[in-house]
């Protein structure tokens, strides 16, 4: 099976408040990108996976989103669970276009 590779354009990075975040749906995908306070951008599923918690209203700590549901931990930047929990949420690659202020995703697909 071959895998092919999307770059979609999803906003703006002015649009992400720092240490704030945002949703936006890609196809059937519901993407959470966080702007953390020293300026990174990433992205995940917006979706724990535990009981599908909306990441995107928990609390961020570093680089870790507390689930607003159970309090789950998810570092945002591998997608995996903290101890004692398990698990893994998927992640996007996002690649900021530094002049124009926009941000894009790298969707894969089979
Ligand atoms: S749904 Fe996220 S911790 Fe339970």
């Amino acid at each position: 099976m071959t895998m092919h590779t999307r770059k979609v354009l999803v906003g703006e990075v002015a649009d992400v408040d720092r240490k704030g975040s945002r949703t936006i749906r890609v196809d059937e995908l519901e993407i959470a990108l966080f702007r953390l306070s020293d300026g990174q951008i990433l992205a995940v599923e917006n979706k724990c996976p535990h009981k599908g918690g909306l990441l995107s209203e928990g609390m961020v700590c570093g680089t870790k989103v507390h689930c607003p549901l159970h309090d789950w931990r998810i570092d945002l930047v591998s997608g995996r669970v903290q101890d004692p929990d398990t698990g893994c949420v998927r992640t996007f690659p996002v690649a900021i276009d530094a002049e124009r202020g926009l941000i894009y995703l790298t969707l894969q697909y089979a």
